[in-house]
């Protein structure tokens, strides 16, 4: 298991908190925004939801917006990315405040509870294989029954292989702009949905961004 020190690594996505919103953006097309919307409407009616690794609140304040009665927790290991998430909320849906628990901490270190909802967002990319495993493990003993598992990550294509090829260029890239602005070890994506089929998860739903190299995937247990 590539072990990623989760306090370095929060302290490393404090350097680039400001700029993350203004980045991701422009290097996406707006696409790691609008991938994660993908199953937003599946969210309406949950009481319950842990965000793990949510970054600066854009998918926190989505979510409120759909559900009126949801209660959130929020995880994240980076203290400025937290700080911008509230900021957010304070700012554009104060009334909503109450209904989000901020947890600064690393998803290494969280006290797990049981939940309607998990969200991953663009966080599994940031370990490798053998964590994932662990986490998906989680994943299973925490959700409630009818419980969705909402992830939304890059995919390498297994079909087209000049996409295959420009996507693995481009994730060297972005773990090598990582690893330098946020001491991140991991070098490759782990294979997230096998991994969530071995921990008895199927595919309910999935909807690809930018050709397929970006993709939102709502994922359920088999009773
Ligand atoms: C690539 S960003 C994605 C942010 C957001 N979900 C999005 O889609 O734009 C990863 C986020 O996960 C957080 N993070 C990284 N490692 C973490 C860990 N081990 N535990 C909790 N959060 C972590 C970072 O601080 C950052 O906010």
């Amino acid at each position: 298991m590539s072990y990623n020190n989760s306090k370095e690594v929060g302290k490393g996505f404090d350097r680039i908190t400001a700029v993350y919103d203004t980045v991701v953006s422009i290097a996406s097309f707006d696409r790691i925004n609008k991938s994660q919307l993908a199953f937003l409407s599946h969210l309406s009616t949950q009481k319950t939801a842990l965000i793990l690794g949510g970054g600066t609140g854009f998918f926190l304040q989505k979510v409120l917006e759909q559900n009126e009665e949801i209660n959130i927790t929020y995880v994240d290991a980076s203290p400025k990315m937290i700080m911008y998430a509230k900021k957010r909320i304070e700012k554009n849906m104060p009334n909503s405040l109450k209904r989000v628990t901020f947890i600064c901490a690393g998803v290494e270190d969280f006290e797990w509870q049981f939940f309607d909802v998990i969200v991953c967002n663009y966080l599994l990319d940031l370990f490798d294989n053998a964590y994932v495993q662990v986490l998906a493990e989680k994943f299973k003993d925490n959700l409630n029954s009818e419980g969705l598992l909402y992830i939304t990550d890059f995919q390498i294509s297994k079909t087209n292989s000049l996409l295959k090829w420009g996507t693995q260029i481009g994730l060297k890239v972005l773990y090598s702009f990582f690893r330098w602005t946020t001491c991140l070890n991991t070098k490759q994506l782990p294979e997230i949905e096998r991994i969530l089929s071995e921990q008895r998860f199927y595919l309910l739903d999935s909807e690809n961004y930018l050709g397929g190299i970006l993709v939102c995937s709502l994922f359920k247990l088999k009773d």
